[in-house]
């Protein structure tokens, strides 16, 4: 199935959702993330949630510092949205830089979603602040009614909430995160026109590759568990079919979402699959599955900075084929490592960025132990 190009340029990508953790865990994945894209949005879900300006600029720091100096990296940070948030510290935080976007998460929907919000009613008031002021709204699309099958989660937010939002703010820029689902692809496709305000989706890397079969393939699978949960077949195909489509409303998202092996294989394990050691080798690879390489730029380097108003980037990264094995683990300082999606197995490109550098992290020859070169 596979097309037979053994190279590919592209303009430089950017992650438009990721989880960058904090403190040895930030040290240890931050520079998969900033070797190889320029800019990424990154999540709010720390413990405690960044909620205020200041938190914004303090963890933005201590990301920079985690991350090469030539890296030439820049996090735009997001507002953890709580139903008591004051929109003025949102419109302040957003004025000033400290913000790019809100982020919100439905009341213990995924990691740290404790303070998330349980009535959507409630931020009424900072929605109408974010509209007027042109702040993008990124949501985790997930409905958390007990009565409602963990499958159906996102397909009934779009249709239960999404639908609403969309109407009660027409010119607020939206962005529905990690697609999981046929019914939220059609549903960002047929919601392009008839609206002041955009409406796009991030897809992620692993989410083109598993269904909830990967979940118990020969057995639990912890590492393959993340939220929103994988679909079927058919909703796999739907979000190939999204990102190699070209249209702008779909852009790239890694939700690389790292955790302690010891917090994945565990009662009550973490949800999370980390993918940032090879997020655009494994774009690359649906997309050279789905003989769509040629949309690969788009997908990973237009749509997104044109949706939040930015320009894309100057640099170029190369994308090559390569059948190395990616690492069994990553290691963290002080604790447990991470297990890599696709640990173990070659994904079949590498990436080679003008900082020549930082080229190889995340992968070994003998499929062993690998650091980010650069922490
Ligand atoms: C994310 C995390 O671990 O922070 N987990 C996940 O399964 N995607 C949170 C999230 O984005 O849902
Ligand atoms: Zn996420």
């Amino acid at each position: 199935m596979s097309e037979h190009i053994e190279t590919l340029t592209i303009r430089r990508p950017d992650d438009w959702h990721v989880h960058l953790r904090d403190g040895a865990m930030l040290g240890a994945v931050a520079d998969f993330t900033a070797r190889v894209f320029a800019r990424a949005i990154v999540m709010p879900n720390l413990d405690p949630p960044v909620t205020t300006p200041e938190a914004a600029a303090a963890y933005r720091a201590r990301i920079l510092d985690a991350v090469p100096k030539d890296s030439g990296f820049t996090p735009l940070m997001t507002c953890y949205l709580m139903e008591d948030t004051d929109p003025e510290v949102v419109a302040r935080g957003f004025a000033d830089g400290a913000f790019a976007a809100v982020k919100l998460y439905p009341k213990y929907a995924t990691t740290n979603a404790a303070y998330g919000v349980n009535d959507v009613r409630k931020v009424y008031p900072v929605l109408d602040r974010m509209q007027a002021i042109g702040m993008p709204l990124l949501l985790h699309g997930e409905v958390m009614d007990a009565d409602v099958d963990i499958f159906d989660r996102e397909a009934l937010f779009v249709d239960r909430v999404l639908g609403r939002l969309l109407a009660d703010f027409p010119a607020l820029n939206v962005v529905l995160e990690h697609l999981t689902s046929a019914a939220a692809a059609t549903f960002v496709r047929d919601h392009q026109t008839g609206r002041e305000g955009r409406l796009g989706a991030t897809i992620t890397a692993h989410h083109l590759h598993i269904t909830r079969n990967a979940l118990f393939e020969d057995g639990f699978r912890p590492h393959m568990y993340c939220l929103p949960l994988a679909k079927r077949e058919e909703d796999k195909r739907a979000l190939r079919a999204a990102a190699t489509s070209g249209e702008s409303a779909f852009f790239l998202g890694t939700d690389s979402a790292p955790h302690a092996v010891d917090a994945k294989e565990a009662d009550f394990g973490c949800a999370g699959v980390f993918t940032a050691h090879a997020a655009l080798e494994l774009y690359a690879r649906a997309f050279a599955e789905e003989e769509a390489l040629d949309r690969l730029e788009a997908f990973a380097s237009l749509n997104g900075p044109a949706f939040y108003g930015l320009p894309p980037n100057e640099g170029r990264v190369r994308l090559v084929r390569d059948d190395t094995p990616i690492s069994e683990s990553i290691d963290v300082e002080g604790r447990a490592p991470v297990r890599p999606f696709f640990a173990g197995q070659p994904v079949g490109w590498r990436v080679e960025t003008e900082n020549g550098d930082h080229a190889q992290a995340g992968r070994t020859a003998h499929g062993g132990e690998a650091r980010p070169s650069g922490s």
